[in-house]
């Protein structure tokens, strides 16, 4: 089942999301349907956030689909290193349109939970590390365009309210 994103001016992306601990049958059939909401929108990371679930999990997929390798589910996630650092173009499927130069980390190392509730480490580089830092950035209600500096991250949100006030968002 497709969900709906949740954009830029609704207060549940800017707020903290809770840690999952149940792994249950509802949490399974979630990452399913975030899977596919992100296969179609398309993109290569959504967190639930974005779906209305202050839940600490995301989902992404680098490979957009193409090496099933590259599939994760992060539960909990916790980055506990950080290293080198990367620029690069990066967009949001909570904002639609909008692609923003970003300095994020070269390389990540992060331990979460699998569905099944089992803790994994994941050593990455560039755009998963890319990914893993903007999806877990979610979980606790920073987004993107914060990265930016206030003069340009006044033109995104100006660019943004003519898009809602034209019927565009
Ligand atoms: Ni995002």
């Amino acid at each position: 089942m497709i969900l709906e994103i949740v954009k830029y001016g609704d207060p549940i992306l800017t707020r903290s999301a809770e840690r999952v601990t149940e792994f249950d049958e509802k949490l399974h059939k979630l990452v399913d349907n975030m899977f596919e909401t992100m296969y179609a929108a398309p993109g290569v990371g959504l967190a639930a956030p974005q779906v209305g679930l202050l839940k600490r999990l995301f989902v992404m997929d680098c490979s957009s689909g193409k090496d099933t390798k590259q599939k994760l589910v992060l539960i909990n996630p916790v980055i506990n290193m950080e290293e080198g650092e990367q620029i690069g173009e990066e967009g949001c499927l909570s904002f639609p349109g909008i692609y923003v130069q970003v300095k994020r980390p070269q390389r990540v190392v992060v331990r979460a939970q699998d569905i099944n509730g089992s803790e994994f480490d994941l050593d990455i580089l560039d755009l998963e590390a890319r990914c893993v830092s903007h999806e877990t950035d979610h979980l606790d209600g920073d987004l993107f365009i914060e990265y930016l500096s206030p003069l340009k991250r006044d033109l995104v949100k100006r660019k943004i309210k003519k898009r809602i006030k034209q019927g565009d968002w």
